[in-house]
């Protein structure tokens, strides 16, 4: 098994990553928990609940178990009330804990609920999509959606570990996988040159989920999100670096209707024209644009943008949670390996999505 240490303010906490780690999430279970309550969605609970369940009982603790309806549109504050609801009908106290079982969605949703219900009760992260193994689970950003906006209610808060099974990976739709990669090379290159190399070096035995490459990847990704959160837990500073492409990425993703493109696609093409913007603005290499779009198309991600007509997308782009007083601030690369965000001369922008939605 590898173990990466997570330090914030908000908590320390281990990321464990092994194969068949879903025999063994019971033992992340502190000692004095009254009862734990499994959270996750009728999807993942079919395929993964009994495992989990029969893990946890090894703990001694009473067990529960909640489902909540798949997909992005439940993650509101509708079904976050359904938590609270059943939480208190069961009785739950203080010292509760809460294991989220699935992707994204059911991390982000039921660390806010661990967040909130009682002040903040304990809750594991045992995340089951590529995307939530390297990204969504670790760093404590918890949050529901409202009408107007994505993740737009939430809180910062950690879980108290965060248990990775690789194998549950054979299950996922191959989008989801080439969505999940989007974010492990998005590491490379924000903070490490060779990581980026080795993704090129190892991307068939990456879409291949072979167990030695996706493991490495995971823990690499799992190390360098680490780093970033131990400096900056509530994203002051260097966190945002971990946003690059994905202003793109939320312009394309509302520009086409949320759950058209994933949101690992749209990360996928927001690196290309984020390469683009950096060659622009900050002397990225013209050659290492053409690296970026080649190992995106490689994953399996989209490369050409969405021509959303340039006032949309730049409309789209201003209504993300980066934005101050209506400047669009963008994370750029002056090389592989190195990231900042800066606010960009409008021109620069215009002949990025001119050329990157193949409209030149
Ligand atoms: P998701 O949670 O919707 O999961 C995708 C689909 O895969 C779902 O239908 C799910 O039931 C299914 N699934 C999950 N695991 C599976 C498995 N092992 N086998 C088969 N099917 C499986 O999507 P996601 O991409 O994991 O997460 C997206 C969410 O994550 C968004 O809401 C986004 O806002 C959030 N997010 C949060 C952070 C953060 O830092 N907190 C970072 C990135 C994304
Ligand atoms: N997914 C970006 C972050 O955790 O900050």
């Amino acid at each position: 098994m590898s173990i990466v240490n997570v330090s914030t303010e908000g908590g320390n906490y281990p990321i464990h990553i092994a194969p068949n780690l879903l025999k063994q999430v019971g033992t992340s279970i502190p000692p004095d928990t009254t009862s734990i309550v499994l959270i996750s969605n009728p999807t993942v609970f079919g395929l993964y609940g009994n495992t989990v369940v029969k893990s946890l009982e090894a703990s001694g603790k009473q067990i529960h178990t909640f489902e909540v309806p798949d997909g992005e549109s439940y993650k509101t504050l509708e079904t976050l009330n359904s938590i609270y609801t059943w939480l208190l009908e069961h009785r739950l106290d203080r010292r509760a804990v809460i294991v989220a079982l699935g992707g994204g969605v059911i991390g982000d949703m039921c660390g806010f609920a661990a967040a909130t219900y009682m002040r903040g009760i304990r809750f594991i992260q045992v995340p089951t999509t590529l995307l939530a193994q390297v990204d969504s689970s670790v760093g404590g950003k918890t949050a529901v959606n409202h009408p107007m906006g994505k993740n737009m209610i939430g809180a910062f808060y950690q879980p108290i570990a965060v248990d990775i099974d690789t194998n549950v990976l054979a299950t996922l739709p191959e989008r989801e996988i080439a969505a999940g990669l989007a974010e492990v090379i998005k590491y490379g290159l924000i903070l490490d040159a060779d990581f980026f190399a080795w993704c090129e070096e190892n991307v068939a035995k990456l879409r291949a989920l072979d167990g030695e490459a996706i493991s490495y990847a995971i823990q690499r990704s799992c190390e360098l999100k680490a780093y970033v959160v131990s400096q900056d837990e509530k994203e002051t500073g260097l966190r945002a670096i971990l946003n690059l492409g994905h202003t793109f990425a939320h312009a394309i993703e509302a520009g086409l209707g949320f759950g058209t493109w994933l949101h690992g696609e749209a990360v996928g093409c927001g690196l290309v024209q984020a390469a683009e913007l950096s060659a622009r603005v900050c002397g990225f290499p013209a050659a290492d644009v053409e690296r970026v779009r080649a190992l995106v198309a490689a994953i399996g991600c989209p490369v050409t943008a969405p021509d959303l007509g340039s006032n949309k997308w730049v409309e789209l782009m201003q209504i993300d949670k980066k934005a101050e007083g209506g400047k669009i601030k963008f994370v750029v690369m002056p090389q592989i390996g190195q990231a900042h965000s800066q606010t960009v001369p409008h021109e620069d922008l215009l002949l990025v999505l001119k050329k990157t939605t193949g409209i030149e």
